[in-house]
């Protein structure tokens, strides 16, 4: 990549009702994200102009049992319209169907039905749709070309960006997987229409967590559009994932690996939503309930150790009030939380690991000590 080039940047389409953005990211192809009302029908039409997918002489759609019905039908005729030869799988709803059981049955599926390495993916779903859909195509003959087609919030502003692909192990989540970026997402946002309230939610957690470790204009503008934003306002939730696609796409540049500790921010809240989710029993709390409530917590710890501002506590708080993600009233034991978290694939030697807010846009990487988490889950507890 040139010096000084721009990473992800809001391009007007004049032929398109639609944001465009293009991703470029070092020694990656560059690919453009899509963000419109159905563009879900164009999808064939854009995959016809990508060099490297022009010619594939077939596209298999990855979905899940909910989203079949509802859409798979309008990816299969765009891309059949453009030319290609069409092939589907469909997998159970749910994160169960991450695992390397059903990874398999799709890899001898895309056997059977005679993909070649010019052929390519696509992803038509949420985000266990997404990370599954990307590792198959990335390991299936040393890998194949991937196109996302995220259907739900979280997987639009978060999952279909930045190529973490992955499936899960009985020993935890996403413990095993790959990096492979896409050629394309299609992030078409009349499919948010038919997301149940609790998935939108969902979406909602990590927007407003991109919004407090990205920038003021972002948090603040995010602020202002809270009630637009639970309401589902097509303009406001259209920026809010464009806002979310740059801002990811910068972050990834940056550490497209995580192993240069920038990419590591985008687990802000998570830490404690990871034990949360683990303890209660995954699907009790939502992923996006529980993330509100760890950046909640963060923010406290954030406060006291490192002296974050009350304003901006109170703030954040507002804000995930506004968006419909109340307190939860979570309680359990501090010490099996601690160690909960110090058994997550995050931890690092035995430390457990926090993104620490300084300030909107402004965050700190910390291994926190045992005593010190104990003392901030002691008085969590107690609110
Ligand atoms: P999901 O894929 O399970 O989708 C949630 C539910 O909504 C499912 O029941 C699905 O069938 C349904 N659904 C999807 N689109 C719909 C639509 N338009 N209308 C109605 N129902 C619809 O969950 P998710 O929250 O999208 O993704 C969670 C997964 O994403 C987890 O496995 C997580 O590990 C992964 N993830 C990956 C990354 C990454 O960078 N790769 C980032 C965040 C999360
Ligand atoms: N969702 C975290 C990441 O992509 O790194």
């Amino acid at each position: 990549m040139r010096p000084n080039q721009v990473i992800a940047e809001i391009v007007k389409d004049e032929n398109m009702p639609a944001t465009r953005i293009e991703v470029n990211i070092a020694d990656e192809k560059p690919y453009d994200v899509r963000i419109g009302s159905q563009v879900l029908d164009n999808l064939g039409d854009w995959c016809c102009r990508i060099p490297s997918i022009t010619q594939a002489p077939q596209a298999l759609v990855i979905t899940d049992s909910n989203v079949e019905p509802l859409y798979l039908a309008r990816a299969k005729d765009s891309l059949v319209r453009a030319g290609y030869k069409t092939s589907d799988v469909v997998i159970g709803a749910g994160e169960a169907s991450k695992c390397i059981d059903v990874a398999s049955e799709i890899w001898e599926a895309m056997a059977g039905l005679g993909l070649t390495r010019d052929c390519f993916v696509v992803a038509l779903g949420g985000g266990v749709v997404g990370d599954l859909a990307g590792f198959v195509a990335s390991t299936f003959m040393r890998g194949i070309k991937v196109v996302q087609v995220p259907t739900t919030l979280l997987s639009m502003v978060d999952s279909s960006v930045g190529g973490k692909t992955g499936i899960n192990l009985s020993a935890g989540k996403n413990l095993v997987g790959t990096f492979c970026q896409p050629s394309y997402v299609c992030a078409s946002t009349d499919t948010l229409h038919t997301l149940p309230e609790r998935e939108w939610r969902c979406g909602c957690a990590e927007v407003a967590k991109s919004a407090a470790i990205c920038s003021d204009d972002f948090f603040f503008w995010l602020l202002d559009q809270a009630g637009a934003m639970a309401a589902r306002d097509e303009a406001v939730v259209t920026e809010a994932i464009a806002r979310c696609v740059v801002f990811k796409a910068d972050i990834v540049a940056q550490d497209k690996t995580e192993s240069k500790g920038v990419r590591e921010c985008l687990n802000y809240g998570h830490t404690l939503a990871h034990a949360i989710e683990k303890m209660s029993g995954y699907g009790v709390y939502s992923h996006g309930a529980a993330v509100a409530e760890g950046m909640r917590f963060a923010m406290q710890m954030a406060s006291e150790m490192l002296g974050t501002s009350k304003e901006f506590a109170d703030t954040q708080a507002q804000l995930l009030d506004e968006l419909g993600l109340v307190r939860l009233g979570w309680k359990a034991n501090p010490e099996e939380v601690l160690n909960v978290m110090k058994r997550d694939k995050k931890a690092r030697g035995g430390q457990v690991r926090f993104v620490l807010p300084l300030d909107v846009g402004k965050w700190k990487l910390m291994d926190v000590d045992d005593a010190a988490i104990i003392d901030a889950l002691d008085k969590w507890m107690c609110e």
